[in-house]
């Protein structure tokens, strides 16, 4: 083939002219062509497309438009080219998108003589979703609050995140993780307390900022333990005075106490004599017969309901007799060692205290007196074995009644056998 020829094909080509070259006839040492110039209206053979980013991410944007002659490649934001005029590549340009931080529809744009087209790519800055909003408290029970909620996002969300915790305990949220709806109730939340509580969306991105705190309180149950501490001491030889502390789990506004009384523990409790206080620590039951030994327990109710009663507290009503120990129990120390302890007892001369205890399977009981205390260490005993403890306090007047048997094992044998 002829050089100027060549020559004149590779101007055409860098020119973006498309040239058809069709063999008319050849033989062994000669061509004959004939050489046409096609002229083609551009059109995009890669358009670019969409891209969502993260915050911040980076994408290049690709766009290739072919046509005869070559199509110059030209990029647009908006109306702000990004393009040099003067530097405008045919055929193929890429742009290349840095640090993105929002979405823009980016415009590819290609012209040659025969017309201009453009196709548009759009940048979509994928973002953490917005707090949900106008969370609201729809129900609650003594144990469950309903919450509800608005998504608070055009864009779909993946699920939800609950977070709450109590406003009176220092400390971290707890979380309900996945929730699918935009209603949900809260369970196992502790009766007549309060609670705050707010709402996580999220989506493909992550957890996006938490909506407002809402607050609510849950209502009352009856209480779920017995009064603390219940004490009862003689005033006179027909007079007590009985005591307690506020149950661990009132579980709502204690309206009150109930003290039940009787000679004969055996019956049940609602035949037991019944003498109801006000929300005070504290009452007397007169009338008592001199002599004999009550048994006493006491409860506390709500609006909701009573509590469960405490257990029984023996009394002598004789006047001058230290009353029953409060607050017994025993804890072992080690394989012959177990530690009794009780509250100190008040406004009562105590001269000694009397213990009595024994092995599980062995009647043969042990007396141990001793001064004023309110603990004392038990030694000598067997390894591995439960011991039973009755503790009562002696005045002048006379020995109290004793509290109900204790039990408490020893630790297991720390002594190691050698050969
Ligand atoms: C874009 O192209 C440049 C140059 O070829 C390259 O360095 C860069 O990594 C590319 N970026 C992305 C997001 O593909
Ligand atoms: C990305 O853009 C933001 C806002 O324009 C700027 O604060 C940040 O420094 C940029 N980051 C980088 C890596 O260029
Ligand atoms: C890009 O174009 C689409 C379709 O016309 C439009 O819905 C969208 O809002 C545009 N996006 C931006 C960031 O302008």
């Amino acid at each position: 083939m002829n050089n100027l020829f060549l020559y004149w094909l590779d101007t055409m080509f860098i020119a973006g002219i498309g040239v058809s070259i069709s063999v008319l006839d050849c033989d062994s040492t000669s061509y004959l062509f004939l050489v046409s110039v096609r002229r083609v209206s551009p059109r995009f053979s890669i358009p670019p497309s969409n891209h969502e980013v993260m915050p911040g991410g980076s994408v290049n944007l690709t766009c290739v438009a072919v046509g005869s002659p070559m199509p110059y490649v030209k990029w647009i934001v908006g109306t702000q080219e990004l393009t040099k005029e003067d530097d405008m590549p045919m055929g193929r340009n890429v742009l290349e998108l840095v640090n993105i931080t929002q979405s823009a529809n980016y415009t590819c744009e290609a012209m040659s003589s025969l017309g201009i087209i453009q196709a548009t790519a759009q940048i979509t800055v994928k973002a953490l979703p917005k707090p949900p909003a106008t969370l609201i408290v729809t129900e609650t029970t003594a144990t469950s609050v309903t919450l509800t909620w608005d998504s608070g996002n055009a864009d779909p969300i993946s699920y939800y995140v609950i977070q709450y915790k109590s406003k009176t305990w220092e400390g971290t949220f707890q979380e309900v993780d996945g929730v699918a709806t935009t209603r949900y109730s809260i369970g196992g939340l502790s009766p007549f307390s309060e609670y705050e509580f707010r709402v996580i969306a999220v989506n493909n991105i992550g957890r996006g900022p938490p909506s407002e705190l809402v607050e609510a309180r849950t209502g009352e149950q009856a209480p779920s333990s017995p009064p603390l501490k219940v004490q009862a001491r003689m005033l006179s030889a027909s007079t007590m005075l009985v005591q307690w502390e506020q149950p661990e789990e009132p579980n709502g506004q204690i309206r009150g106490y109930r003290v039940y009384f009787t000679t004969n523990p055996h019956l049940p409790l609602n035949m037991w004599q019944k003498h109801n206080t006000d929300d005070s620590h504290l009452t007397t039951v007169g009338s008592l017969i001199t002599g004999t030994t009550y048994s006493i327990r006491a409860l506390a109710f709500t609006s909701v309901g009573d509590g469960p009663p405490s257990d029984v507290i023996q009394l002598k009503t004789q006047q001058g007799v230290p009353s029953q120990p409060v607050d017994f129990q025993a804890e072992a120390e080690s394989d012959t060692r177990i530690m009794l302890t009780w509250l100190p007892a008040s406004q009562e001369r105590i001269t000694k205290y009397e213990l009595v205890y024994w092995e599980e399977d062995d009647k043969n009981q042990h007396k141990k007196t001793f001064d004023p205390t309110s603990s004392y260490a038990v030694e000598g005993l067997k390894p591995d074995t439960v011991y039973k403890f009755q503790l009562g306090a002696r005045s002048e007047l006379g020995l109290g009644v004793y509290t109900p048997v204790l039990e408490a094992r020893t630790a297991q044998s720390t002594h190691v056998l050698m050969e």
